[in-house]
């Protein structure tokens, strides 16, 4: 675990997490298996932690934000479904069980990322329902839900994802891993920063500065994915090692070696440090600058 701090607001997701699935009918019973059992395998859940963080250091009360947690964690489920297909990465592991399509089928895994991506919207359109009577808090999770939107979608992390697979078997220019990078995971991390700190209420100067360390934090954290790709142990990260090498991905390492990619890591999560200093104590965004940086080495 990542730290007490975290593992506090961790303990928060968890019991609000499978509550919130919308039920599947009986006669799609097995849809509704296959996406608890990827929700269920044991992600580290740092998006919705982060939303939890941020939304308690603008000044909310965790409650407020808790859909929109459990709502993120169905996206990030989704994404990591889809993107261990054989059409995509073609992984076998993930969150240290067989992938979902190695389990149920490529038909029922693209079905379930389906399902999980729906739900997470349902969820979060019912949760702004129930605000109705409250204009302000409404107008703060329309902000996140746009936010959540833009960085999962076709001007984030959809637009990485293509870009990444369209990168294979080349080593891409500087310009387009920096765009595969920023889009396909810092744009969903820091949508997660955003998306707590408008329900938390945080004004424009907290926005400005917290979106800084979403782009340090959400940049080095696909670097460091990178990096633990070539150098990492899989029974700790519950995935493979050197299936980037394998598939001639375009990645940091690929692109500028590994203590390059390194120190790339390093002066992102230096900057991420120097943004923290500016902004009010929040131990889970340190604690997880120190987390990424226990794995750049
Ligand atoms: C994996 O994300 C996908 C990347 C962006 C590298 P995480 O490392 O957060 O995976 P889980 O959710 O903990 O399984
Ligand atoms: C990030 O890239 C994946 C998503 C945005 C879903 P990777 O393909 O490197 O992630 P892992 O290493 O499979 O978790
Ligand atoms: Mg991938
Ligand atoms: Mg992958
Ligand atoms: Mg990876």
């Amino acid at each position: 675990m990542i730290s007490p701090a975290f593992t506090q607001l961790y303990d928060i997701v968890e019991a609000n997490l499978v509550s919130n699935l919308p039920k599947v009918e009986a006669d799609a019973e097995v849809l509704g298996r296959a996406m608890e059992y990827s929700l269920t395998a044991g992600g580290k859940r740092i998006r919705p932690v982060l939303i939890l963080a941020c939304c308690r250091m603008s000044g909310g009360r965790i409650e407020d934000a808790l859909k929109f947690s459990a709502a993120a964690e169905f996206i990030q489920t989704y994404s990591l479904i889809h993107d261990d297909l054989p059409a995509m990465d073609n992984d076998d592991f993930r969150r240290g069980l067989p992938t979902n399509h190695k389990k149920f089928g490529e038909d029922v895994a693209i079905l379930a990322g389906d399902g999980l991506l729906s739900a997470a919207w349902e969820v979060i359109a019912e949760d702004m329902a129930s605000c109705a009577a409250d204009p302000q808090m409404l107008a703060n999770k329309a902000k996140a839900a746009y936010d959540l939107a833009a960085g999962t979608g076709v001007r984030g992390m959809v637009a990485g994802q293509i870009a990444d697979i369209g990168s294979e078997h080349c080593l891409c220019s500087p310009e387009k891993l920096d765009f595969i990078h920023r889009n396909k995971t810092a744009a969903f991390i820091k949508a997660c920063v955003l998306a707590g700190a408008h329900i938390g209420g945080a004004d424009g100067a907290l926005i400005g500065k917290l979106s800084e360390y979403g782009d340090c934090v959400g940049l080095a954290f696909q670097i460091i994915d990178d990096i633990q790709d070539v150098i990492g142990d899989p029974d700790k990260r519950g995935k493979k090692t050197g299936g980037d090498a394998e598939n001639e991905k375009s990645t940091y390492p690929a692109l500028y070696g590994l203590e390059q990619s390194q120190k790339k890591a390093d002066e992102l999560l230096e900057k991420a440090r120097g943004i923290l200093r500016e902004l009010p104590k929040e131990e889970v965004l340190s604690d997880l600058v120190e987390y990424l940086q226990k794995m750049v080495r």
